[in-house]
């Protein structure tokens, strides 16, 4: 099989992006949405990109307008989905609205079609169960912007076929994406699962330390090789995606997220992060602003527990078969852009003092923090 024609169904911050990568590639690509107004918005948000490229002299004007071109925006289900080799689904992170497009999808789809979904935290065996299809059906895990992040994380279900998993990767690569396998369907796959746990941690640290927002940014930044802090990342993405990733993932695996009270409530209150104007930090715009961060500020952190939880979650994800240590360093770098590998921070710090402060967090704070025992091979 080869794929040629993809749709996208929802053409929303990811499935816009995700058609405008595909056309770059050559494919012929259909933008489904529920109402025209929507599809006219993502048109214009990707002709708006494309002139970009343009104007930056990446790509010429005419190729620009071939790969306008190649997207056909078009409401109608079936007319959408007409022909196409893989359907890719980023409708809005609700299981019940997931579910019921793939219903409807299922019925006016060629049996052959490829269904992913971009779900970044939904069980992929789940939604795959209500399709006629489930060996046809996998994760593929895309990031904010599409356009920019090189990373994609492919997931499949329980059920899916070899085949599928290859033909997936093969359609990651000639997006000019990486793909990270993550072999099986956990909740929050590989970079939820490290990043969205963190952002809890940061908060008990700074509950339990009384080091500050900034301090522990600094230390963040500057000690453990990420581009920003912690909290200016959980501004940036926001904080109703934090909010969501963090209930689905906590309702399936109790281990892998300690919720921490406050971003339930930045949620409630609608401090969603740089889009609000205000979450962590104030933002005086919904440009992106950058919080000062310094090397000096740093030294007033020690990052150990967050370093002791991302570790932790990296060491569940290997004992648990779903990546391995090389995979995990490949996401960490492209999806939350580390610049110096996990677990060489986890050696420079020492993997003995890591597994004793879990264990001194597990015996104050309770089991969530029980070093895996992978971590115990590694000393
Ligand atoms: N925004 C992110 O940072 C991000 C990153 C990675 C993955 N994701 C995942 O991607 C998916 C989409 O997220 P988003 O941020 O693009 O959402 P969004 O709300 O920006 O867009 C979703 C779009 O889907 C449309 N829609 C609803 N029902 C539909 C249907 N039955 N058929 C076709 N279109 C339908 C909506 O009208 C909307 O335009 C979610 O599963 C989300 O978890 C989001």
């Amino acid at each position: 099989m080869e794929i040629r024609n993809v749709a996208i169904l929802g053409s929303g911050v990811m499935g816009h992006g995700i058609a405008q990568i595909s056309a770059t590639a050559g494919y012929n690509v259909v933008l489904r949405d529920i109402e025209q107004r929507f599809l006219d918005k993502a048109m214009e948000k990707i002709r708006w990109s494309l002139d970009k490229l343009v104007a930056k002299e990446k790509i010429s004007s005419e190729e620009g307008n071939a790969i306008f071109k190649r997207i056909s925006p078009i409401v109608d289900l079936s007319d959408a989905v007409k022909g196409a080799d893989l359907v890719i689904e980023a409708v809005p992170e609700i299981m019940e609205l997931k579910k019921k497009a793939y219903e409807d999808l299922d019925k006016v789809a060629d049996p052959k079609a490829i269904f992913a979904s971009n779900t970044s935290t939904l069980p992929i065996t789940e939604i795959a169960d209500v399709t006629s299809r489930p060996k046809r059906f996998i994760g593929v895990h895309f990031f904010n912007p599409p356009q920019l992040m090189k990373l994609v994380e492919v997931i499949p279900g329980e059920k899916t076929s070899s085949e599928i998993i290859e033909l997936t990767q093969k359609y990651v690569k000639s997006v000019d994406k990486q793909a990270v396998l993550c072999r099986k369907d956990v909740p929050g796959f590989i970079i939820n699962r490290l990043f969205i746990p963190m952002v809890h941690e940061a908060c008990f640290v700074k509950d339990r330390t009384g080091a500050t927002l900034e301090e522990i940014d600094s230390a963040v930044k500057f000690k453990l090789g990420f581009p920003m802090g912690i909290f200016e990342l959980a501004d940036f993405t926001g904080m109703d995606v934090i909010h969501k990733a963090t209930t689905e993932m906590h309702a399936r695996d109790r281990k892998v997220v300690s919720p921490h009270p406050i971003v339930e409530r930045m949620f409630d209150e609608k401090r969603l992060g740089q889009k609000s104007g205000q979450g962590y930090y104030k933002y005086s715009d919904d440009r992106y602003e950058r919080v000062a961060l310094s090397e000096e500020l740093a030294k007033r952190c020690n990052p150990i527990q967050l370093v002791a939880n991302i570790i932790n979650n990296a060491a569940w994800l290997v004992s648990n078969g779903a990546s391995d240590v090389v995979e995990i360093e490949k996401a960490a770098r492209l999806g939350l852009g580390l610049k110096k590998p996990l677990f060489a921070t986890a050696k420079e710090i020492g993997i003995k003092n890591i597994i004793d402060e879990l264990n001194r967090l597990a015996a104050e704070h309770g089991e969530f923090y029980r070093p895996d025992p992978l971590l115990e091979t590694m000393r």
